[in-house]
């Protein structure tokens, strides 16, 4: 099975992939965790993409389309994959049907989780993040166990440095000029699927696994 997810930033995508990702055994791919792990590694990837993300920009195309190509090409994605903050622009989309094609293979589902924009800025203030294992919190409505550590993993949890509120504007600009007409390009493929992001976690997971299938 393999899923692309779609929503504005703090939508959920990524608490929900994780779900997702466990339930049906695929691995779940996020450029932005890889773009944090090679920022917090030093590498000159993420000194590269550091610049953009953290003022709330797009990583360019050509940083980003390999990197994906590659990783779901690897063995561990011959049974399906989630993608989540990739495609972002049409380019990527179009990159990736390239290499899809060339795979002889296809995305099944398209999910976007449809969150308004009112409800994002609240999210993202109350957010918090494990740099180590990528795990997502939220002081009111995910709170971790203990306060302030993962609950997987054990490690500090920190506020992401594009969760500003300047930079979430910034990212919800950016969101709806580059990353919402994706939405037009998979329902046109027939593949694409709605869910309302404004419910609780679990009745969110329920309307995907509700499309995915038991
Ligand atoms: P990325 O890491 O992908 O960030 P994003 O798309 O802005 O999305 P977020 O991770 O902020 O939100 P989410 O939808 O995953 O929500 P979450 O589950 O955390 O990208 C970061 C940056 O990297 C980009 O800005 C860009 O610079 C760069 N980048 C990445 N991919 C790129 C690409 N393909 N091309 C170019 N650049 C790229 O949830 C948010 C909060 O809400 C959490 O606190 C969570 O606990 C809470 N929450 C979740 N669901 C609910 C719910 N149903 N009810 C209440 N609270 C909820
Ligand atoms: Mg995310």
């Amino acid at each position: 099975m393999k899923i692309i997810m779609l929503g504005a930033p703090g939508a959920g995508k990524g608490t929900q992939a994780i779900m997702i990702s466990e339930k049906y055994g695929i691995p779940h791919i996020s450029t932005g965790d890889i773009f944090r792990a090679n920022i917090k590694n030093g590498t000159e990837l993420g000194k590269k993409a550091r610049e953009y993300m953290d003022q709330g920009l797009l990583v360019p195309d050509e940083l980003t389309c390999d990197l994906v190509v590659d990783r779901i090409s690897r063995d561990d994605c011959s049974k399906g994959y989630i993608l989540d903050g990739f495609p972002r622009t049409i380019p990527q989309a179009q990159a990736l049907d390239r290499a899809l094609e060339r795979m002889e293979t296809s995305i099944d589902y398209a999910i976007d989780v449809d969150v308004p924009d009112e409800n994002i800025v609240n999210r993202m203030s109350g957010r918090r993040a494990c740099p180590g294992c990528g795990a997502t919190y939220h002081v009111m409505f995910r709170a971790p166990k203990t306060e302030g550590i993962c609950d997987e993993c054990g490690e500090k949890l920190i506020v992401r440095a594009d969760d500003q509120p300047e930079t979430v504007q910034k990212r919800l600009t950016v969101y709806h000029d580059q990353t919402q007409p994706l939405i037009d390009y998979y329902d046109k493929k027939g593949i694409l699927k709605t869910v309302d992001g404004t419910k609780h976690v679990d009745e969110v997971f329920g309307d995907i696994t509700a499309i995915l299938g038991e």
